[in-house]
């Protein structure tokens, strides 16, 4: 007689690293879907101030409707914690339109190259505004990940400043949302999931007015007709898919924040962006010269660098 088969249960750690690895798998295909659709959205349609704003309100709806219906449970909030959130919001905010800015005005790959620097922003604000010091590895880290982004811009060949600019304020708004969310949430018990929930609605509040202000009605509706005459309904879909998508790759990073370190995160958020970089270079077809995909190489190079150094 057979003996019987005996399984061997994965134990937990390994459970929480397939787990890890899931969530992660999770967080960069959306994130690709959702800079592609963006992109394609922008190609016909160049109103990045409204396509942000459709972000966070096709996310602010979606967790008021799973608030409602009581598919995920709604957050305990008080007065203070919107109050502490609200720093965040701005930097929020700002970081997110002005990357889309950039995207608007250049390649997708392009705009995702100088954001993989943050963690130079990251360490400059730390050192010089928040007085941290850091052992000299880490400084030196910063050195490929400058050059790298320094060589991938003066090598672009569609380089625009408003592109350039944009994604560096990005950078540097990002640096203060991480800043900001660390310092005003201790002891406050909230979900990632909740959290960014709430992050969304505030930069909503925040974003409209000034949508309206940048762009306005008259030139959405103008746009909107355009767009639907060259591409068809099927815009509408673009439009739905970059909003929900730029919903749920922010909302599996948050939920995965929850469970690793912040440096981790960052090193993810790196690994993000290689499979942003890669796939839109493919679907778009950008034209890209050797030297301009080595600096951007070593900017990633310096990334990781970076992270060993922090360490
Ligand atoms: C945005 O629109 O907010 C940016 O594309 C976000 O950039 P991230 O890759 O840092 O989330």
């Amino acid at each position: 007689r057979s003996r019987p088969i005996e399984i061997q249960l994965p134990d937990e750690e390994v459970a929480q690293k397939l787990k890890m690895g899931l969530y992660f798998a999770t967080w960069w295909s959306l994130n690709v879907v959702f800079n592609i659709y963006n992109k394609k959205v922008l190609n016909v349609f160049p109103y990045p101030w409204l396509t942000s704003t459709l972000s966070l309100a096709a996310g602010s709806l979606i967790m008021l409707v799973s608030w409602a219906t009581r598919v995920a449970e709604p957050p305990k909030v008080n007065f203070d914690f919107w109050k502490a959130l609200l720093p965040v919001a701005v930097a929020h905010t700002i970081g997110h339109v002005a990357a889309t800015v950039s995207m608007s005005k250049v390649a997708v790959s392009f705009t995702h190259i100088i954001k993989s620097g943050e963690p130079a922003f990251s360490v400059l604000v730390s050192r010089f505004l928040l007085g941290e010091a850091f052992p000299l590895p880490v400084y030196l880290s910063l050195l490929p990940i400058i050059g790298g982004c320094a060589l991938a811009a003066v090598t672009e060949l569609n380089f625009n400043m408003i592109g350039f600019m944009g994604a560096m304020i990005s950078n540097m708004a990002f640096v203060f949302r991480n800043i900001f969310s660390k310092k005003g949430m201790k002891g406050m018990s909230v979900s990632g999931m909740n959290y960014y929930a709430c992050l969304s609605m505030l930069s909503l509040l925040i974003l409209t007015p000034f949508a309206i202000a940048v762009e306005g009605p008259k030139l959405w509706a103008a746009g909107w007709q355009t767009a639907l005459s060259q591409i068809g309904p099927n815009f509408i879909w673009w439009v739905a898919a970059q909003s929900v998508f730029y919903h749920l790759y922010n909302q599996v990073s948050y939920i995965s924040l929850d469970q690793i370190s912040p440096l981790t995160f960052s090193i993810g958020n790196t690994m993000k962006r290689i499979s942003v970089i890669v796939s839109s270079i493919i679907i778009f077809h950008t034209p890209v010269q050797p030297i301009n995909a080595l600096g951007a190489a070593i900017a990633i190079l310096g990334t990781f660098l970076y992270s060993q150094a922090k360490q």
